[in-house]
């Protein structure tokens, strides 16, 4: 039998006009996976029936083929072609039964796709990641998402792996000789290869039940490392709320009679719903007040949500091929924001929302990285799992419901899951069904087909009766697309009396042409008065907005609008005026100091928003050329420290009326525990010549010593690393020796020293020598990069870019999927000012050659545009 083989082609683009069905299907699959010690035996059984006339093609990476029957006949060399990516057989008989064996090495595969061995030692354990064509990678298989079987699979392991899951129901277990045991999992429900997995370990579990809507009893099971098991709870009601919201909001109940969730530290994203058996990122799945912050505890419910809502938005209904895979990740993003804002605050959750969609998505699709939600083609398909792809494609499905009105959306979203259950579909037929109702939404498919962020302006003029509003709208050609078709972009609007505040009108305008006039007649027929607009109410469209507020406007709606999120947005208008426009800081300023201390007691979450000030990363993505982050910078540090002393006594106040409370996982608890750190920064801002800074170095450390939970110590220690307090490496000492054993812990006090202010690049790397610094652990080297990234003046100096690209090369080797999505954070290097910028493309240039995986070399070359 032939040896791995060695003629690799030539990585290809892969376009969605060239996409043609399958020519073989198959009903069921019997996979049986044997772990040794030092690789694995994976055995399948394939039936297969043809659909239309080609050839049969399996793929297969990275495999060692042992041997290959077709119908019972055992094939030579000469029977088929293989190379390393496919094994194809021509003149296949209409029916086959494909049976193959094959040897894997999961204990060697650090790229973390297909089955791989997690942690060393005791920690040791096997899961897979399939998703999207990590399958190929276990055996020969037709691994792509329109291809749907039953699966059946037995795994067989040494008894120190007690745990060995697999989709769906356990029908049988036992043990075998030599120390050994096996299980065997069947998934009823057809799927696609990409929701196969398996694990192998020893973990310890957390079970509960829930009862459907449909009076089936489903087993909840949620398995961890046995001293992380304690911190699942969070996990587990989170699940529980999700089987209910999606009954409740969408008429979805789980369709299986258990459900399994398993954590583990080495992972490349955040978690993947395979069927019936979710695998986790630690970091999205354990959670407990000791070690997480409310952030984190959030986003761990979320992901939850995510994960679980993709079982009838992913999993039931899935993907023709991977172009459409924001037909289940922009949908599925929207249900889990959705499914958060019900959980506490609609405004704060929009806010948090939309701060993603700026600082990640819009930073995209001005970068050379841009691509449509639904890309046309792609070199690997792994790099497409952008803030595009999610992000706006949530922002789009949100837009269409929006448009429908709660009642026909779910129309249509019940005539989706009617027509094309158990199907692998397009968005074409999302958007099909979405119409059912009679309000067409097909219109909206070009907002999946194009890329780059529409600008939308506009102006208003008053006569004595009536209002116009005047928008156009614009979208930036992009290199090689079409010339931009104007989109529908709902506006949400709102009208206010300035004299009395009052909300006189609300709209939703729908802008269709490039400009168009939308006029309120007889508005100021009764009265006259002078109004207010607020546009774009809850971000209504994915779009940049320029319309001519005046300071007064804007100031007015931070104190006036009754939309949460209109609020913030007019408050980070004013900032960007500063930050962006060089202009004066009083409007801002007075606007906070009119609107905090009231709502610091009737919504203290919404308060602490209201004072963000954009990233550092933010702000370099919206300016679009001669970008210096030193006076980007400067400009950020001294508009923080205006406001900290501008209201520099009511924060002293405020900070003593705020005792620490017991710790409540309550969204009011949260909203207190956020603004606390949010006064004590700036506590530890104000600048009076020192006389302040014993206070606030005095609360800081008690904070920190007397927090009730994580929220409110790494609340403290964030400040004493900011702001350099005499005390900081005593608390950093602290925090280490408290924490050591807590892998997510530990991933915090990297991070907090890699964005460290005060750290030198050279520090920064630093931290990659450390003996807890792990390159095989995603989430320790993203903490450590992560805090380059957020330093932009650091970032982009030789020193700093030379050393986060020989990382990259390192990483390129090992996890290249990894690899590929850092780089990615380098992608806004075109804007920077000229001496920067040829630094930059010098570097990048230079690199190139010592690239080999197509992820990376995909990455930079779409970076340096060059085709
Ligand atoms: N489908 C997963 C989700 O969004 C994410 C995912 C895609 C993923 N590819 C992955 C997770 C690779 C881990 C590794 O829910
Ligand atoms: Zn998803």
């Amino acid at each position: 039998m032939p040896d791995v083989p060695l003629n690799t082609p030539t990585p290809q683009k892969i376009y969605l006009k060239d996409y043609t069905p399958p020519s073989f299907h198959v009903d069921n699959i019997d996979l049986t996976i044997q772990l040794y010690q030092d690789n694995a035996k994976v055995t399948a059984t394939l039936n297969m029936t043809r659909k239309t006339a080609g050839d049969l093609v399996l793929l297969g990476r990275e495999l060692q083929l042992e041997s290959i029957h077709l119908n019972g006949q055992l094939l030579t060399e000469n029977d088929y072609q293989l190379d390393s990516e496919q094994l194809v057989i021509k003149n296949a008989p209409d029916t086959c039964i494909i049976n193959t064996v094959v040897t894997i090495v999961p204990q060697k595969n650090t790229s973390l796709e297909g089955l791989y061995q997690a942690g060393e030692g005791e920690d040791k354990m096997f899961v897979t990641q399939c998703e999207p064509e990590g399958f190929r990678k276990i055996t020969f298989y037709p691994d792509r998402p329109d291809v749907l079987a039953t699966f059946t699979t037995r795994i067989e392991a040494d008894k120190k792996f007690p745990t060995l899951l697999a989709n769906g129901n356990l029908i049988d277990k036992g043990d075998l000789d030599d120390n050994r045991h096996f299980a065997v999992w069947q998934d009823p429900t057809k799927k696609p290869s990409y929701l196969f997995a398996c694990v192998m370990a020893d973990l310890a579990v957390l079970t509960d039940h829930y009862t459907t809507i449909e009076g089936r009893d489903v087993l909840l099971e949620l398995y961890a490392k046995p001293k992380n098991i304690e911190q699942c709870h969070v996990g587990m009601q989170a699940l529980k709320d999700s089987m209910k919201w999606d009954e409740d909001n969408y008429g979805r109940a789980y369709d299986l009679d258990r459900y399994m969730i398993v954590a583990v530290s080495q992972f490349n994203m955040g978690a993947m719903e395979n069927k019936g058996l979710n695998i986790f990122n630690t970091a999205c799945v354990l959670s407990s007040p000791e070690t997480t912050t409310d952030r984190r505890n959030f986003n761990v419910k979320a992901v939850i949500a995510h994960e679980y809502f993709h079982n009838w938005t992913g999993n039931r209904i899935t993907c023709r091929d991977w172009f459409q895979l924001c037909l289940k990740e922009g949908f599925t993003v929207f249900r889990d924001q959705s499914f958060s804002a019900d959980l506490h605050s609609p405004a704060v959750q929009r806010i948090d929302d939309v701060a993603v969609l700026k600082a990640h998505q819009f930073a995209e699709d001005a970068s050379p990285l841009a691509h449509p939600p639904r890309p046309d083609h792609f070199v690997e398909i792994n790099n497409f799992y952008t803030a595009t792809v999610y992000e706006k494609g949530a922002e789009i499905v949100r837009m269409i419901a929006n448009t429908l009105g709660k009642e026909k959306f779910r129309q249509g979203t019940d005539e989706y899951f009617r027509r094309y259950d158990g199907q692998a579909v397009t968005v074409e037929d999302l958007l099909s069904a979405l119409s059912v109702s009679g309000t067409n939404v097909e219109q909206f498919l070009d907002w999946y087909t194009q890329p780059a962020t529409p600008v939308v302006s506009g102006y208003w003029l008053k006569d004595d009766k009536n209002l116009t509003i005047h928008l156009a709208q614009k979208i930036r050609k992009v290199a090689n697309y079409p010339e931009p078709k104007n989109l529908p972009i709902p506006v949400k609007t709102a009208i206010f009396n300035r004299q009395t505040g009052e909300l006189v009108k609300e709209d939703l305008l729908l802008l269709t042409q490039s400009e168009q006039d939308f006029t309120f007649e007889n508005l100021f027929n009764e009265h006259d008065f002078e109004p207010v607009i607020s546009l774009l109410r809850d971000f209504s469209a994915p779009v940049i907005l320029q319309f001519n507020y005046s300071d007064d406007d804007l100031a007015f709606l931070a104190e006036h609008e009754t939309n949460g999120f209109n609020r913030w947005q007019a408050v980070q208008s004013l900032v960007n005026k500063i930050l962006l426009n060089n202009q004066s800081s009083t409007a801002y300023l007075t606007a906070l100091a009119n609107s905090i201390p009231s709502l610091a007691n009737s919504d203290a979450m919404l308060a602490s928003r209201l004072l963000d000030l954009p990233s550092e990363r933010e702000l370099g993505s919206v300016i679009q050329q001669n970008y210096d982050p030193d006076f980007v910078k400067q400009q950020r540090d001294k508009t923080k420290q205006k406001v900290a002393n501008h209201l520099k006594d009511f924060w002293q106040t405020a900070y003593t009326q705020l005792p620490i409370q017991d710790y409540q996982d309550t969204a009011k608890a949260m909203g207190e525990r956020a603004w606390r750190n949010t006064v004590l920064d700036m506590v530890l801002c104000v600048n009076d010549g020192g006389a302040n800074l014993d206070t606030a170095s005095q609360w800081t450390t008690e904070q920190y010593h007397k927090a009730t939970c994580m929220t409110e110590r790494y609340g403290a220690l964030v400040g004493a690393v900011q702001y350099n307090l005499p005390n900081k490496a005593e608390l950093l000492a602290d925090f280490y020796q408290r924490f050591k054993h807590d892998d997510l812990v530990m991933d915090m006090w990297f991070g907090v020293q890699a964005s460290d202010e005060s750290a030198s690049v050279a520090d920064i790397f630093a931290l990659t020598e450390h003996g807890d610094f792990d390159i095989n652990t995603p989430n320790r080297v993203r903490a450590v990069l992560g805090g380059l990234l957020s330093q932009p003046t650091k970032l982009w100096t030789n020193d700093g870019l030379v050393r986060y690209l020989d990382m990259m090369v390192v990483l390129d080797k090992r996890n290249p999927l990894l690899a590929s999505r850092l780089l990615q954070g380098l992608s806004n290097w075109q804007t920077l000012v000229d001496d920067k910028k040829a630094m930059a493309k010098a570097l990048l240039n230079d690199y190139q050659a010592k690239f080999e995986s197509k992820n990376v070399k995909e990455t930079l070359q779409n970076m340096l545009n060059v085709e």
